[in-house]
């Protein structure tokens, strides 16, 4: 596991720009596994900025987290609509190529089933993560069990109110979403853990110092043999200075 404490967000998204270009220049049909909220925006920002200085993303295919359920893809609430705002309007990517569950399939089961395939088609080359404030990874939230697959979760008060201010009031803030399950993201060859503020200080301290638990799911990343947790200095403060690079 490596460590990297950057002085801003804006850097630190830089950086994973970078990782991202070294894999699509390795591997122009990788897939990249995509995720949404206020932490990725200067990684897509950065992204966005190679693609326009000449990285070539024409066949990259790229698999997103979670939706909410409820939300048609052109509500701007929806993380289809954030992905559209922040990435693929701005760079050539095939349409076909992009894929992000249905909030509004009328059968969600179904919907959850038909994700798990593209997971399992699609395994990414480099997964990008961020964290909930309560530890969660995608939308697995916090549970006595953690599922493996694409399910149905019901969103905790915590996820809803951290959420809220994108919608302008926790009501209006779905109660379900669509998540790609733990199986999915640990199957990544690659995992980029971003973290940013002193809010998510404390989960970042508990989720890198301790052990595996099931009520913080990002503890599960302990699990995987190539994760980079990319910080700025605020959300870096709880970490002991002696936390370098470990072998998984
Ligand atoms: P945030 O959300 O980037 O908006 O803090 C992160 C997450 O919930 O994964």
């Amino acid at each position: 596991m490596k460590i990297r404490v950057f002085d801003t967000p804006d850097e630190a998204g830089v950086y994973v720009a970078a990782i991202a270009e070294q894999v699509v220049s390795g591997c122009p049909q990788s897939v990249l596994g995509l995720a949404t909220g206020s932490t990725p925006i200067p990684f897509y920002r950065a992204l966005v900025r190679l693609v326009q200085c000449g990285l070539n993303v024409h066949e990259v295919t790229t698999v997103n987290l979670d939706e909410y359920v409820g939300l048609p893809p052109d509500h701007p609430q929806s993380y289809r609509y954030f992905m559209e705002h922040h990435l693929f309007r701005h760079i050539p990517i095939d349409v076909d190529k992009i894929h992000i569950p249905y909030g509004t399939a009328a059968d969600l089961d179904a919907e959850c089933a038909r994700y798990d395939q593209v997971v399992a088609d699609y395994p990414a080359d480099l997964q990008i993560l961020g964290i909930g404030l309560n530890g969660h990874i995608g939308f697995n939230e916090p549970s006595a069990f953690l599922d493996t697959k694409t399910h149905v979760v019901e969103l905790t008060k915590k996820t809803i109110l951290h959420n809220s201010d994108a919608f302008g009031d926790p009501a209006l803030v779905p109660t379900h979403a669509i998540t790609m399950g733990l199986q999915g993201i640990l199957q990544a060859r690659q995992i980029v853990m971003m973290a940013f503020g002193e809010e998510k200080s404390q989960v970042v301290a508990q989720a890198l110092q301790g052990e595996v638990r099931t009520d913080l799911p990002a503890s599960i990343l302990h699990l995987h043999h190539d994760v980079t947790w990319v910080l700025d200095r605020a959300a870096a403060r709880m970490l002991p200075l002696h936390l370098g690079d470990t072998e998984a």
